[in-house]
Parts: C-alpha cells; structure tokens; sequence
C-alpha cells in the first residue's frame, strides 16, 4: 500500500496558510464554570490535563441551516421496526434485536410476538464481555454477522456496551461524504477522529479518500482492520491509528497537515491510550480550534456529531460558527434521526453540525 504523503494541501495544489488566529484570555476554570450556568459542570472537577488557550478565527458569520433533520430510511440493510417502553426493535440485515433505548418513553405499537421473535436481546444481566451480555432465543450466533452499508460489507458485533458495531443513522452523513468524494475535482483527504469500527472510513476510502483514522481503543482499531478485509478494501490507503485525538490533532497541527472532510463524533466521556481524559464540554473547544487548523485551504465537509444529549444542537452549531468563520461555506445543524420502518414514528439519535465547503456538492 503506498504510503500517503501529507505535507501540503494536494487538493489545491498549494501549502496551506493557516487561518489568522488570535489568542483570547480565557477565565480561569472555577470562573468559566460559573459564568456558563451548568449545574452539572459546576459539580464536576476540572479536567486532569490543562486546556490550551482558545483561539479566535476572525471572518464573518457563515450562512446557515439549522433544525436540519437527516433520516436513514428502512432499506435492505438496516429498519428500525418499533419502540417503546425503553426498548427498541431493529433488524441489521436479516437479524432482528432488542436494545435499550432511553429515548422510547412511549408504548410499543407492534404486538409482542413481534418482539419476542427478535434474534438477539441485549440483556446486560452478566458482568461477562461481548457476546455473554446477550440473549439469543433461537440459536447462538457467534460474535459477529455480515452487514452492508450501500453494498459495502462489514461486520455487525454484539458487544459487551449493547453496541453492535455501527450506529445506523450516520449512514445519512456517509451517504454526504461518498457524494462529496466523488464529485471533488482533486483528490481528497479525510480524517475519521474517533472513529470506532471505521465504516465512515470505508465509506471515504471506496469513494476514492486518502482516510486518516484514529481512535483511542486498540480493540476498536482491530474490528476496523477486520471490516476493511471485509469489505475487500485492504489496496486502499487507510492509516489506522490508535492514539488520542486531542494529542494526534496537536501533532498534526505542529506538521502542518490538512484534510477536506474531517469527521468528528466524540463520546461525552473517553480516554486516550495512555489514560488521557476525554470530556466533551471541556475539552470540544480546544478540539475544534484543532480541527479548524488542520482544515485545507478548500475544505469539502467537517462534521461533528454528539450523542451527549443533555446539550442543545445550537451549542454544536455555535462552536461551528466560531471557529470555521470567514470560510467560504455554510453551516448546516440539526439531527439524525431513525424513522420507524411501518409508522410514521421517529426516534432521534443525535445532533451534528457541519461545515459544508462552497465546492462541496451534496
Ligand atoms: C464511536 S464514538 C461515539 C460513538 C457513539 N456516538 C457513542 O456515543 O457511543 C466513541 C469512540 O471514541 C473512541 N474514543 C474515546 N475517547 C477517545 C480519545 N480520547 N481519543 C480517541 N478516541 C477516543 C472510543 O474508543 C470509541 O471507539
């Protein structure tokens, strides 16, 4: 496999500049707590590691689309079958599953049998790892099963965290990013931070992407190698990196390296290889001044996606604004939603906000 080389931005031909950058005082911590009225961040301590100073990106206010809604409807891959007292019905393929869902507060509208039916039950009962968690009422199916997304295989995973390996509706954000690919008039480079079993990476790479993916979990970045030979992509230039994606931005920034689409879609609470702690309100500033340094000079998409929803979408959609202002682009904020396969029920999942470049087609 040819070893990408990343030192200037290729798309435009040119070394990136990097944007004009001012650096702001900020309060220090006990005080920012308090100016920001959150109970909940005024109860927890600050962060282990200092967080470096903001930056300031000076530009005017991007245009804008809020309450975007983005829906991965029932296809042959994946149906959200129903919802309902805590739980949700959804089939991956050809294999039907239980799972919690906190978010279904209302009563199911199929009948049970349906429910009973279902090849896996996350029962979470058991202290054991992977699949020792889950139930399977008909026969025992092993660790993982074969899925597809737009034709591209990978692998579905019952693990120990209820998780199966894929969070269905980013679907609505790879189906954005393989368009964009596809339709950029010079070649593109993408960097999945925490990128979990790597489908988006996937998704970029057969789109024809130079991917950079990192994530924290060796185990992650294990299952992301195997959906590769899954899906026969091994030819294509991936780099799979296990690091912190705080740390690996900071490198990356100081080699000067960019990207056209950056993904984003960090966890509320996670921990870098060697321990480095992850909270999303106190450390998503710093890592969007990051991510705005390593934009190219004409970058296609940067999404970031939260599923910590005790936040609004706005706070997503205001730190896009802040940081990617005066690009030539808009910013598009709202959420992913699932639609249930026979009703006209919806289940939301997550908000994202995205940058979306002026020469990005979607
Ligand atoms: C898939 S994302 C979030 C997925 C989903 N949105 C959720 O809430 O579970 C979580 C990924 O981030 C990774 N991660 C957590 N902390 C990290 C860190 N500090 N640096 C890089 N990756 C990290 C985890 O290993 C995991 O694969």
């Amino acid at each position: 496999m040819a070893k990408p080389k990343y030192k200037s931005d290729r798309r435009s031909g040119e070394k990136r500049s990097h944007p004009k950058k001012v650096q702001r005082d900020r309060p220090p911590y006990s005080e920012q707590q308090r100016s920001d009225g959150d109970a909940q961040a005024t109860k927890s301590k600050p962060p282990a590691a200092p967080i470096a100073e903001r930056q300031i990106f000076e530009g005017a206010r991007l245009a804008e689309k809020t309450g975007m809604v983005l829906e991965n409807p029932a296809s042959d891959d994946y149906a959200l079958l129903d919802s309902g007292s805590g739980q949700k019905l959804e089939r991956y393929g050809k294999i039907t599953i239980v799972r919690p869902e906190g978010q279904a507060i209302w009563l199911p509208k199929l009948d049970k049998g349906h429910w009973q039916n279902a090849d896996a039950i996350f029962t979470g009962d058991r202290e054991e790892e992977g699949t020792g968690r889950w139930k399977f009422p008909k026969k025992d199916l092993g660790e993982t099963w074969p899925l597809k997304f737009d034709d591209l295989s990978y692998w579905g995973r019952f693990t120990s965290f209820r998780h199966v390996g894929v969070f269905p509706e980013q679907a609505a954000h790879w189906f954005a990013l393989q368009k964009a690919i596809q339709h950029a008039n010079s070649p593109v480079r993408m960097l999945n931070l925490f990128g979990y079993t790597g489908i988006a990476s996937l998704v970029g790479a057969r789109a024809g992407a130079q991917v950079t993916h990192v994530d924290a979990s060796k185990k992650a970045i294990g299952w992301a190698k195997e959906n590769q030979e899954m899906a026969g992509l091994q030819d294509k230039p991936i780099r799979w990196i296990c690091d912190d994606a705080v740390k690996f931005c900071a490198r990356e920034v100081r080699r000067e390296q960019s990207y056209d689409i950056i993904l984003l879609d960090p966890p509320a609470y996670g921990r870098g290889p060697k321990g480095e702690v992850w909270q999303l309100f106190d450390h998503l500033p710093h890592m969007m001044d990051l991510v705005r340094q390593l934009q190219s000079q004409n970058p296609l998409m940067t999404v970031l996606t939260s599923y910590a929803i005790r936040a609004s979408s706005f706070a997503l959609h205001e730190i896009s604004q802040e940081v990617f202002a005066g690009l030539d682009g808009e910013i598009h904020t709202g959420e992913l939603i699932l639609k249930h396969q026979d009703s006209s029920r919806v289940l939301s999942t997550s908000m994202f906000s995205r940058f979306v470049g002026r020469e990005c087609v979607l």
